[in-house]
């Protein structure tokens, strides 16, 4: 069993990942077009990377764009592009100089040229950062991801660490799929949404009825709080001589 808790990049981190919903009927609820709420969305995700690191994160995933959302009307799919592209291109110095490493995980083959540019830009200039492991999931389908890692490793699997591994490279992660410790979905819907089935195994779960643009820097404080008063078993009948468990409670414990 892979509770990798402890091999983060960023050592001693808990990664949470993050599915940013409720963008629109943000929008909606104040008779505001849904882009409106998309860049209001950009602008909470710049709030909650900058206070991660203060919250005991070393790793922050971020699910910006589903496979699924190209069903979306074209002229919103593109302006969520222009948003990551501005957004990548804006942050990428602050991220530098905060020591966040920037990863893009998921497909890279339908992605317009122009984003891909800035995502290569993004990943070189921030490659050393080790502050916190930011990735930003785009045109990201877990399903799809496992899928093709299942038709790569040709059988010749030794373990999950293994499968990890080919699943890391399948979505042009920087090493293996860390496994997650805590996943949060705002906007009150209740579901995955094929968001890293394979990594979530034992992640605890966290549902806010807030909508993203108001889920901020406190909705993430609350949500950690909330993750280290879990007892995480991991099928055993105590939490007691699990490292993994160990480490979050002293980590919890300051
Ligand atoms: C999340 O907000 C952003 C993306 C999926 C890109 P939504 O756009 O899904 O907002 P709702 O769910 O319609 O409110
Ligand atoms: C999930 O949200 C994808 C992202 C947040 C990027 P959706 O709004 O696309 O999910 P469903 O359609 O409600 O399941
Ligand atoms: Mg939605």
């Amino acid at each position: 069993m892979t509770q990798n808790t402890l091999r983060f990049p960023v050592p001693g981190g808990i990664h949470v990942g993050i599915i940013m919903d409720g963008n629109g009927r943000w929008a909606h609820e104040r008779q505001r077009p849904r882009s409106v709420g998309h860049r209001r969305g950009a602008r909470a995700v710049r709030q909650v990377v900058e206070a991660a690191p203060d919250f005991g994160i070393g790793t922050l995933t971020l699910f910006a764009f589903s496979s699924d959302n190209w069903r979306r009307p074209g002229p919103e799919v593109r302006t969520l592009f222009r948003l990551f592209r501005t957004y990548l291109r804006a942050e990428t110095e602050k991220c530098v100089r905060e020591g966040v490493r920037l990863r893009v995980i998921g497909r890279r083959d339908r992605l317009p040229d122009d984003l891909l540019g800035a995502i290569d830009e993004a990943e070189a200039a921030t490659h050393a950062g080790r502050k916190l492991f930011l990735r930003v999931a785009l045109d990201y389908s877990a399903r799809a991801s496992i899928l093709e890692a299942a038709s790569r490793s040709n059988g010749a699997l030794r373990d999950e660490d293994d499968f990890a591994a080919i699943l890391g490279d399948v979505i042009h992660d920087a090493g293996p799929a860390p496994d997650l410790d805590l996943l949060i979905r705002t906007g009150g819907e209740q579901r995955l949404s094929d968001f890293l089935l394979w990594e979530a195994a034992y992640a605890e779960l966290y549902f806010s009825p807030r909508h993203w643009p108001d889920f901020g820097p406190d909705g993430l404080g609350e949500a950690v709080e909330e993750f280290h008063r879990r007892e995480r078993r991991f099928g055993r009948v105590t939490a007691e001589g699990n490292p993994a468990a160990e480490a979050i409670r002293r980590e919890a414990a300051g």
